[in-house]
C-alpha cells in the first residue's frame, strides 16, 4: 500500500531514463550502501577488546591514500587521536600500528610462532632474487643464511674494501660530465644511486662483477628493480610487461653469477676477500654445501638490499650537507686535523679517527631511515601486555621505528638535523633512559649475537631477527663516500637557502623526491 504509493512514482521515473544511466545509478547506490555500511559499522561496532580502526569512508581503499603519502603524518595525527596501537585499512588489510619502544618491541623481537615476515615479502621479494634463498624458505635457513652473509664482513674484509670505494668514488667524479669543471649545478640522487651500485658491487661481488655494470647488468637491475614497486604486492604474478623484464632479469644475472662460481671452481681459487667466495666455502648444518643457485640468488638479494637504503641515505646526507654547508667545512677540517693536510688516501682505521663523519651518518639515518613501515603477518591472537587488546591473525603488524627516533622525549629538537648531538654532552644530546641491563641485552638468533634493541628509540637498521646485516658495511660505504666527496667538493643549495627536499614514499623504500638539484663548487687543493 503505502510502500507501493511511495515508490511507485519513483520506479517509473527510473523507467523513463535510458539504460546507461540506469547503470550509472546502480553503481552509485552500490558506492553509497558500501560507504554507508562501512562508516555505520565503524560508529555503531566497535570491539573493546581489538585497537582503535582509523575512520575512513571506503571499504577496501580505507586509509590507503593518507598513508601512502606521508606515513609519519599518518603516524602523528593518529596518535594524537588513538595513541599508541591503532589499526587502519591498507588495500583492504586490517594493518595494526603500534608505535613506540614498546611497539617496536613487541612487533621486531616478536616469536616466530606468533608474527611472520616471509608471509608478506615473499610475493616481492622470490621473483626478484629467485628461489630458496631469504623469504622462500624457512626462517631457520634465513638464519644461517645470514650467518653466512654476516661472517664474511670481516674487519679483514673492510680494510680490503675502504681503498676499492674510495677509488671508485674519485675515479667516478673524474669520468662524469656532469662534474666537469670548477662548479656547476646537478641533480644528486641518480649519481649517488650510481656510486652506490658501483661501490657495493666492487667490493663485495668482485671487479669482474663491478665491470659488467658498466655494459648490461645497469639495465637488468634496473629491471630487477621494477619488480619491487608496491603495486606489485597485488600484480607480482601478472604477465605485464614489467614483470616479463623482472623475470628475464632474474634469470639472466642468476646464470651470470653461476657461471662465474663454476669458473672459479674450476680455478681451485683460495684465500679471497668477497661475499660469492665466502657463500662458496660455506656449508649448512649437516654440512650441505650452498647450492650455486642459492649462492647466485644470495647475490641479488644482498646488492639490492643495500642499494636503496644506501642509496637513500647518501643522497640526504649530500643534500643535508648542502642545506648546512658549515657542516661540510667542518667535516674537512676534521680529516685535515685527524690526517694530516696532505689528505693521504683513507684506510679503514681512518674512519674511526672521524667521529663528526660517523655522527653525519647516524644523525641522517635518525630522520631519513629509508624503511619506513616493517610488517609482520600475525600468525596467533596475540594480547599487547598492560591492556585488554588481542591482536587477531586476520591483521598485519606494523612498526615504524623512524616514529620513536624523532619524538621529542628522546631527541631534544627532534626535527633539527644537528650531527653535534651524538658527542658527548651535546646540547641536543639524545635522552636515552639509560637503562644498562636492558640495552647490553644480547640475543642470537642463528646469525650472531645482536643486540635485542629492547627500549631503545634509535633502530635504523631494525632488531631480532631480521635485523640488518649490513649495518658495518653500509657504515664503511657510507662514511668512505662521504669523506671522499667532502675532499673533492664544497656543496650548497642552488638559492643559498637552508631549505631541505620532501620525502617520496611512493616506492617501498622511503627517498629524496626528485629532481634534487645542489651546487657544487671544487674544493681548492692545498
Ligand atoms: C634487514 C635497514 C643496508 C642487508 C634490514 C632491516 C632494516 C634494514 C630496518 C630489517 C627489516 C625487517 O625487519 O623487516 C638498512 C639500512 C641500511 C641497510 C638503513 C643502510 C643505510 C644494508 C646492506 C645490506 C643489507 C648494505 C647488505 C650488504 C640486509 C639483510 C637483512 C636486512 C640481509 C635481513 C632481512 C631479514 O632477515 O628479513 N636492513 N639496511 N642491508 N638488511 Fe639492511
Amino acid at each position: 500500500g503505502l510502500l507501493q504509493d511511495l515508490t511507485g512514482p519513483l520506479a517509473l521515473e527510473f523507467s523513463k531514463l535510458g539504460t546507461a544511466s540506469q547503470v550509472g545509478v546502480v553503481i552509485a547506490s552500490f558506492i553509497f550502501l558500501s560507504v554507508f555500511l562501512n562508516v555505520s559499522r565503524q560508529l555503531l561496532f566497535k570491539n573493546p577488546n581489538e585497537p582503535p580502526v582509523v575512520f575512513h569512508w571506503f571499504p577496501l581503499i580505507g586509509s590507503t591514500v593518507t598513508y601512502g603519502m606521508d606515513p609519519p603524518r599518518f603516524f602523528k595525527e593518529n596518535k594524537k587521536k588513538h595513541g599508541d596501537v591503532f589499526t587502519f585499512i591498507l588495500l583492504g588489510k586490517k594493518t595494526t600500528v603500534y608505535l613506540g619502544t614498546q611497539g617496536n618491541d613487541f612487533i621486531l623481537n616478536g616469536k616466530l610462532r606468533d608474527v611472520c615476515a616471509e608471509e608478506i615479502y615473499t610475493v616481492l621479494t622470490t621473483p626478484v632474487f629467485g628461489k630458496d634463498v631469504v623469504y622462500d624458505c624457512p626462517n631457520s635457513k634465513l638464519m644461517e643464511q645470514k650467518k653466512f652473509m654476516k661472517i664474511a664482513l670481516t674487519t679483514e674484509a673492510f680494510r680490503t674494501y675502504v681503498p676499492i670505494i674510495s677509488d671508485e668514488v674519485s675515479s667516478y667524479f673524474k669520468r662524469t660530465a656532469a662534474f666537469k669543471g670548477p662548479s656547476g649545478i646537478v641533480d644528486l640522487p641518480p649519481k649517488l644511486a650510481e656510486i652506490t651500485i658501483f661501490t657495493a658491487s666492487h667490493a663485495l661481488q668482485g671487479k669482474e662483477v663491478r665491470e659488467k655494470f658498466d655494459e648490461s647488468l645497469a639495465a637488468l637491475y634496473h629491471d630487477l628493480d621494477m619488480g619491487f614497486s608496491p603495486i606489485n604486492f597485488s600484480l607480482h604474478w601478472a604477465p605485464l610487461p614489467w614483470n616479463n623484464r623482472r623475470d628475464h632479469a632474474q634469470r639472466t644475472v642468476a646464470k651470470l653469477y653461476m657461471d662465474i662460481i663454476k669458473s672459479r671452481r674450476a680455478s681451485g681459487e683460495t684465500g679471497a676477500q668477497d661475499m660469492m667466495y665466502h657463500l662458496m666455502n660455506s656449508t649448512y648444518k649437516g654440512d650441505i654445501p650452498v647450492p650455486d643457485h642459492e649462492i647466485a640468488h644470495m647475490m641479488i638479494a644482498l646488492l639490492m638490499a643495500g642499494q636503496h637504503s644506501s642509496s637513500s641515505t647518501s643522497s640526504w646526507i649530500m643534500l643535508r650537507l648542502a642545506s648546512q654547508p658549515k657542516i661540510m667545512e667542518e667535516l674537512y677540517d676534521e680529516q685535515v686535523r685527524a690526517l694530516g693536510a696532505e689528505l693521504p688516501p683513507l684506510t679503514y682505521e681512518d674512519l674511526a679517527k672521524l667521529p663528526l663523519n660517523q655522527a653525519v651518518i647516524k644523525e641522517t639515518l635518525r630522520l631519513h631511515a629509508p624503511i619506513h613501515s616493517i610488517m609482520r603477518a600475525v600468525k596467533q591472537p596475540m594480547s599487547i601486555p598492560g591492556t585488554k587488546l588481542v591482536i587477531p591473525t586476520n591483521h598485519v603488524l606494523l612498526a615504524a621505528p623512524g616514529f620513536s627516533a624523532s619524538d621529542p622525549q628522546y631527541f631534544p629538537n627532534p626535527e633539527l638535523w644537528d650531527p653535534h648531538r651524538w658527542a658527548a654532552d651535546a646540547v641536543n644530546a639524545p635522552n636515552i633512559a639509560r637503562n644498562a641491563a636492558a640495552e647490553e641485552e644480547t640475543i642470537d638468533y642463528g646469525y650472531g649475537l645482536v643486540s635485542k634493541g629492547t627500549g631503545s628509540p634509535y633502530l635504523p637498521f631494525g632488531a631480532g631477527r631480521h635485523r640488518c646485516i649490513g649495518e658495518q658495511f653500509a657504515n664503511v660505504q657510507l662514511q668512505t663516500i662521504v669523506a671522499m666527496i667532502v675532499r673533492e667538493f664544497k656543496f650548497r643549495n642552488v638559492d643559498g637557502s637552508d631549505k631541505i627536499i620532501g620525502t617520496d614514499y611512493a616506492s617501498l623504500f622511503s627517498r629524496p623526491l626528485e629532481p634534487a638539484k645542489i651546487y657544487w663548487e671544487r674544493r681548492e687543493k692545498a
